[in-house]
């Protein structure tokens, strides 16, 4: 086989990078370890940016997130039993919007296919060669047969834990990690929303989030042990602790429990994001904790920079924007990873030593709720920063 561009997973990153090069002329092959189905199945954080939004609409993949995606003006920050609305609409202009990954993955990989794409669902033994000479290979194993893919270029679009950032030789690469002292406990209910939008809270027994995916499906978190043993949280347990930490700002309908599951937190960064031929974005380079919802919005942001620069190559034969793409990303990363520490560090409850830090928090809290310029802040990371 015989491409300009191979990636390696069909996750947001992977299938979005695809698209924008099919767009530009520029042909790629996918190859992704899980099925289809699967992919298409997997419930993950789903919040836009602003402009992330508007890309899927540009890109001509935004039709079913205009008409199923839920447009949110603005948060609800709850502490001290009261709920504070911070308009984004009304601070800066911009709004987010909700809509599962699974379902941008869902329309992507149709548009893929629909355009003659070519992804190789569940493929084993992917690993990525040659990449520091002009004629890298992807091989992989697809119904128990060696293949091999020769291309220009290699995008490990594959997650923190795909094969394309272990493949970087040994000492190329610096990881800045944190790890949090807790998880998030995540369910999914059959139960009408209590608000029309998502409620940050900050309690005394641990942060509650309360977000949604329709008019009778919730999305609820709570903070829990960082190796929290989920079959200690029986249904009870989780609305029991649901009302304590959301009850006292909206009343909460319980409802059937679909699924459930811990995510961890932690915040990483690999850097550079290029070795020679092969290109890391989103998950596969960095990963961030969900209180700030950008993990799909950085990988968005990683491949659109990406895909501009092979434009640059490929028509004009640049490859000043590829040189550069690590340095371009990495600028944006680290302030979404300073945006979503922060509102991990404010908004938990954390065993402090003393009390010093937890008042700080909620005077912190207590200030991005009273002050314009504060709010407008906050706004302006969560709806995204421009894109340069
Ligand atoms: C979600 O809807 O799953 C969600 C929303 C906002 C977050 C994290 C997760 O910060």
């Amino acid at each position: 086989m015989r491409t300009q561009v191979g990636i390696v997973g069909a996750g947001p990153a992977g299938l979005m990078l695809s698209h924008l090069l099919h767009l530009a002329g520029i042909r790629s092959i996918i190859v992704e370890n899980r099925s289809r189905a699967y992919c298409e199945a997997r419930v993950r954080a789903g919040l836009m940016e602003h402009w992330v939004s508007e890309l899927l609409v540009e890109a001509g993949v935004g039709e079913r997130m205009k008409r199923e995606g839920m447009v949110h003006d603005g948060i609800f920050i709850a502490f001290n039993g009261q709920a504070h609305y911070l308009n984004f609409k009304k601070l800066i202009g911009k709004h987010v919007v909700i809509y599962d990954q699974k379902e941008v993955v869902t329309d992507l990989i149709a548009r893929r296919l629909a355009d003659g794409g070519e992804i190789h669902f569940e493929v084993a033994d992917t690993s990525v060669h040659d990449f520091t000479t002009d004629r890298p290979k992807i091989r992989f194993r697809a119904n128990g047969e060696l293949n091999e893919i020769a291309c220009d270029f290699i995008a490990g679009c594959d997650g923190f834990h795909g094969i394309s950032r272990p493949s970087f030789p040994a000492g190329t690469l610096q990881g800045y990690d944190r790890v949090y002292p807790f998880g998030w406990l995540g369910i999914l209910s059959e139960s009408p929303p209590p608000e029309k939008e998502l409620i940050y809270a900050y309690h005394e027994k641990g942060f509650a989030l309360y977000s949604m995916r329709g008019p009778n499906l919730s999305r609820l978190y709570i903070q829990c042990a960082p190796d929290e043993n989920i079959d200690e949280w029986p249904d009870a347990r989780i609305w029991e602790q649901l009302h304590l930490r959301l009850g006292g700002v909206r009343k909460l309908t319980e409802g059937k429990i679909l699924q459930k599951g811990v995510t961890p937190m932690r915040s990483y960064v690999t850097e550079p994001m290029q070795h020679g031929r092969l290109f890391i974005a989103g998950d596969a380079a960095h990963i961030v904790p969900p209180t700030g919802a950008k993990g799909m919005n950085l990988a968005m942001a990683d491949v659109r920079v990406l895909a501009r620069a092979f434009e640059s190559f490929y028509r004009s034969r640049n490859s000043e924007p590829l040189a550069n793409y690590s340095k371009t990303c990495l600028r944006r990363v680290w302030k979404g990873q300073r945006f979503s520490w922060w509102m991990t560090q404010m908004l938990h409850r954390f065993n402090y030593e003393n009390d010093f830090d937890m008042k700080r928090q909620i005077a912190e809290i207590d200030y991005v709720t009273t002050s314009e310029v504060a709010a407008k802040s906050l706004a302006e990371n969560y709806a995204g920063l421009p894109m340069g």
